[in-house]
C-alpha cells in the first residue's frame, strides 16, 4: 500500500496535460473482441485498470502491445469466452466484454460484477438488453452466461441511462440481424466515442451522443487506428484543483463542450475558465462563492467530479447542498473531510456543506478513485501536510498524478507503506 504525502501550496502556476479517457478507452479494447483485424489506440493512459483489461482480453485471446502509449490489439481467434474472476473482481468495467463475446461468439460468461464501495451497481438493464436481442440468460455458481445460436436487433428502453449498459448492449447489436433500437440512452462523450470507433470498424451505428441509438446490425468487422477521446474527468479534476488554489493554469488536451456543466458551476463560484483551442486555463484568486450541485447523467453534472467539487465547496464561501442522483452511496469521503475540518452532513441523498471551512493537514484515506483525487485538492489548500492513504484508487484513474502535479509546482511525494 502507498500514501501521497501532500504539502499546502500558495499558487498553482504551469501546464498540465490530460491524459485519454479511462472510461472511454475500457470499452474500446473490449470492443476490439468483435473483430479478427489488428486495431490501435492511441493515447491510451498507463493506468491500473487498462492493465486489468489488458490481461483480461489476454486470457480471451487477444495479443495486445504496447507502443508508448499506443496499445496494438489483435484477436485473431476467440480462445476462452470467459474473463477470469481475479481480474473481474478488481474492476467493474470487466463487464464490457460480454456485449463484444456474444456477439462474436454466441456464448459469454463473465462472473457478476458484484456491488462496490459507491453503490450496489446491478447489471440488470445490460441483462435486458442481450435478452431483448434474442440471448438466453443463466446465473448460477457467481457467473452470468449469455448464449444465443443468432441475436436479432429489437428495440431495447433503458429505465436509466446506464453508461455501462449503453455501450455493452450497443457493442452486441453490432452484429444482430436487422436494427436495434437503444432508447434513454446514456449521451456520455465515451458512448459517442465508442460508436465512432464501431464505425471505423464496420459497424452501422447512428444516434449515439443523443438519447436514441440506432444500430443496424453487419456480418463482420475490420480493422482501424483509433485516438481516444481525452479523460473529461480528469481535466475536470485538474481545473477544480486550479480554481481551489491562487492560480494561472494551462489545463492541456480538453474537449470543453464535455465539461459545460462542470465550467458553467466554476465560472458561478468566480472563477475565470478561459478556453484556448484545445486547451482551458484557469484564473483564480482561491477566492470562491458557495453553489448548489445535483449529479445526473451526462450531460448534467458528472457523479465522478462530484466529491472533488465537494472538496472545493468546503472553502468556499455560504453554503452549498450537492445532490446525488446517479449512485446510492457515493459520500464516504465525507468524514474523510470533516476529519480534516469540514462541516458536511448527510441527509439522504443530499450533502450539506457549511463552506469555509480552515481545513487542517492529517492522515485520510481514499475511499474510491475520485474520492482519493478530492482528498488531494482538499490537502492543497489545508492548513499543514496531509497523508493521503490507499492512492492505489487513485492509480486506478490517474496515470502519475504526482508528476503532473509536480508540474505546476504542488509538492507531493509518494511513500510505498
Ligand atoms: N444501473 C442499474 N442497472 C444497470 C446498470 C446501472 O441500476 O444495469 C444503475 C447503477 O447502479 C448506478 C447508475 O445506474 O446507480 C449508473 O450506472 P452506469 O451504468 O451509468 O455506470 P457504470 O457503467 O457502472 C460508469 C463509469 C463510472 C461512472 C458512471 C456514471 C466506467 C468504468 N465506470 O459506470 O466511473 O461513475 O459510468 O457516469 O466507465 C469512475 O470512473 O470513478 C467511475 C465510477
Amino acid at each position: 500500500m502507498s500514501k501521497f504525502i501532500v504539502h499546502p501550496i500558495d499558487k498553482l502556476e504551469g501546464e498540465i496535460v490530460v491524459g485519454g479517457a479511462k472510461n472511454g478507452v475500457l470499452p474500446l479494447m473490449a470492443s476490439v473482441l468483435l473483430t479478427a483485424e489488428p486495431c490501435v489506440i492511441h493515447d491510451v493512459p498507463d493506468l491500473k485498470d487498462v492493465n486489468v483489461m489488458i490481461e483480461i482480453l489476454k486470457v480471451i485471446g487477444a495479443k495486445i502491445e504496447w507502443e508508448g502509449s499506443s496499445l496494438h490489439i489483435e484477436v485473431p481467434k476467440i480462445l476462452k469466452n470467459e474473463a477470469p474472476y481475479e481480474y473481474v473482481s478488481k474492476m467493474r468495467a470487466s463487464f464490457d466484454v460480454m456485449g463484444p463475446l456474444l456477439a462474436r461468439t454466441g456464448v459469454a460468461r463473465v462472473p457478476m460484477p458484484g456491488g462496490c464501495s459507491i453503490g450496489e451497481r446491478p447489471i440488470d438493464l445490460h441483462i435486458k438488453g442481450f435478452k431483448a436481442l434474442g440471448a438466453t440468460i443463466e446465473f448460477g455458481h457467481g457467473f452470468v452466461e449469455a448464449r444465443a445460436e443468432k441475436l436479432v436487433g429489437a428495440s431495447v428502453y433503458l429505465d436509466f441511462p446506464s453508461f455501462g449498459a449503453t455501450k455493452n448492449i450497443m457493442m452486441a447489436a453490432t452484429m444482430a440481424e436487422g436494427v436495434t433500437m437503444i432508447e434513454n440512452a446514456a449521451k456520455e462523450p465515451e458512448i459517442v466515442d465508442l460508436a465512432n470507433f464501431l464505425n471505423q470498424i464496420g459497424a452501422k451505428i447512428s444516434g449515439a451522443g443523443t438519447d436514441t441509438i440506432k444500430i443496424t446490425g453487419v456480418k463482420s468487422f475490420g480493422g482501424a487506428i483509433h485516438r481516444a477521446i481525452p479523460d473529461r474527468i480528469e481535466a475536470g479534476t485538474y481545473l477544480i484543483m486550479a480554481a481551489m488554489n491562487k492560480s494561472n493554469v494551462l489545463v492541456k488536451n480538453v474537449v470543453t463542450s464535455h465539461l459545460k456543466a462542470v465550467i458553467s458551476k466554476l465560472i458561478e463560484c468566480g472563477v475565470q475558465v478561459i478556453p484556448e483551442g484545445d486547451n482551458v486555463r484557469v484564473i483564480s484568486d482561491g477566492k470562491l462563492k458557495a453553489v448548489d450541485i445535483t449529479t445526473l447523467p451526462h450531460p448534467g453534472f458528472p457523479t465522478d467530479l462530484q466529491a472533488q467539487f465537494m472538496s472545493l465547496l468546503t472553502v468556499a464561501e455560504g453554503s452549498s447542498v450537492i445532490m446525488e442522483t446517479v449512485f446510492e452511496n457515493r459520500f464516504m469521503h465525507v468524514s474523510e473531510f470533516n476529519r480534516m475540518g469540514a462541516n458536511i452532513k448527510i441527509e439522504g441523498h443530499s450533502a450539506l456543506i457549511q463552506g469555509g471551512a480552515k481545513l487542517q493537514g492529517t492522515e485520510v484515506k481514499a475511499t474510491d478513485l475520485r474520492a482519493g483525487a478530492a482528498l488531494v485538492l482538499a490537502a492543497l489548500v489545508a492548513d499543514g501536510e496531509t497523508s493521503v492513504h490507499d492512492i492505489y484508487h487513485i492509480d486506478r484513474g490517474y496515470n502519475n498524478l504526482e508528476s503532473k502535479l509536480q508540474t505546476l509546482g504542488v509538492k507531493i511525494e509518494r511513500i510505498q507503506d
